[in-house]
């Protein structure tokens, strides 16, 4: 895709990666991402603000150099993290005389995961401005979107707000602008759920300060830009002020079909009365799904077999997974079956200190479910189905 013009003298230079599939080597991207970077023309000064995954610098070089850009002055750093900072080296030596502009924190992070030369900085501090002639940068410190180094960059005369990673969402499109407002809401919800949940209240305060400027068009570093900010906003305010719904999320795993047999007769139970479940066969399933469902759920039920007298590995990776994403999650408890013994309850519960739950009466029972077995799941139903009308979700 070519260099998009958003106002005269600024433009959309990044990339758009259709194809990758994996994040962090953790995250899936069912839709791909775009690692977006802009350029801002001023009558006296050019900037960039973030650049791109060094897999795909060449595009952003070609976009440059489409555009006939011989000088950029400042390279704006908004986050170290390598898909927006890994092609600053590159800009750095293609235009000698930029320098990068990023927190102070930020500074060293990038010395020590790229590599870049102590003397090439400008550190700024919260609400700092840097003219580019006829237009202003100000500069808006927004630590843990999603690392301790964020900022924020607003462009005051056409107010574009660049949040980087913050409203973001992995979505490749030749969209410039959210066109298809289900698809980015489900995106970004993703988004939210893997990256800046873990985040939930540093989120809300920065909504606020976010809350306090003017803006046009929010201008993110992955997925399409808003130019109705409101969606965005409105959306990161439902999830993380979120109270949780009348929803249980039963992430599970069954060997030999005892746990299945469980897991299908629970679900039925809640589902009678009246909670929705959201299942998950962890043989299967998309890690971001489930990190989606844990959004506003009030309760996380796991389902295990016994194996090695512990919990099954998926359902391990599940339980940290949840507990290192700290939902907002009120209960949690465990249902499954064993053959002759084991630690399953005590090593799943341990990996739970995170969440702020309360761990419910789990069923844990020998081989397959019998009468008494299903009793027990009407029971640990109706109390979950209590637990959920007494806190008033619904
Ligand atoms: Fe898109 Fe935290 O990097």
């Amino acid at each position: 895709m070519k260099p998009r013009e958003i106002r005269p003298g600024i433009y959309s230079v990044g990339a758009v990666d259709w194809d990758r599939r994996l994040f962090d080597s953790l995250i899936p991207l069912p839709d791909g991402t775009s690692y977006n970077s802009y350029l801002i023309k001023g009558s006296e000064k050019t900037a960039l603000i973030d650049t791109v995954d060094p897999t795909m610098e060449s595009v952003l070089v070609d976009h440059l150099d489409e555009l006939g850009i011989r000088k950029i002055d400042y390279v704006i750093a908004n986050h170290a993290e390598q898909d927006h900072s890994g092609s600053i080296p590159c800009m750095l030596a293609k235009y000698p005389g930029a320098m990068v502009i990023c927190t102070p924190r930020c500074k060293g992070m990038l010395i020590d995961l790229l590599l870049v030369p102590e003397d090439k900085f400008i550190t700024v501090e919260d609400k700092e401005t840097i003219s580019l002639g006829n237009r202003t940068l100000e500069f808006i410190h927004a630590p843990w979107v999603h690392w301790p180094e964020t900022m924020l960059t607003y462009l005051r005369e056409e107010k574009i707000l660049f949040p980087c990673d913050f409203f973001g969402s992995h979505l490749a499109t030749t969209d410039m602008y959210v066109t298809d407002e289900g698809q980015v809401y489900e995106a970004a919800k993703r988004y939210y759920a893997e990256i800046m949940m873990p985040f939930r209240t540093t989120i809300q305060k920065n909504l606020e300060k976010v809350k306090g400027y003017t803006i046009e068009i929010i201008a993110p570093s992955h997925g399409p830009m808003y130019d109705k900010p409101e969606f965005i906003m409105n959306a990161y305010y439902e999830w993380a002020f979120c109270v949780p719904k009348n929803i249980v999320v039963l992430p599970y795993i069954s060997m030999h079909g005892s746990t299945r047999r469980m897991v299908t007769y629970f679900v039925e139970a809640l589902a009678q009365r009246g909670v929705t479940v959201k299942q998950f066969d962890l043989t299967v399933t998309d890690i971001g799904k489930l990190a989606m469902a844990l959004v506003d759920a009030a309760t996380v039920v796991l389902g295990t077999p016994t194996v090695l007298a512990g919990p099954h590995p998926n359902v391990v990776y599940a339980a940290f997974l949840a507990n290192a994403l700290r939902p907002n999650l009120k209960f949690a408890t465990i249902i499954g079956s064993y053959g002759w013994g084991g630690k399953t309850v005590e090593q799943l519960t341990a990996l739970l200190p995170n969440l702020k739950v309360e761990i419910l009466e789990p069923v844990l029972i020998k081989g397959y479910p019998r009468e008494t077995d299903f009793k027990a799941l009407d029971n640990l139903a109706e109390v979950i189905a209590r637990k959920h009308k007494d806190m008033g979700y619904d």
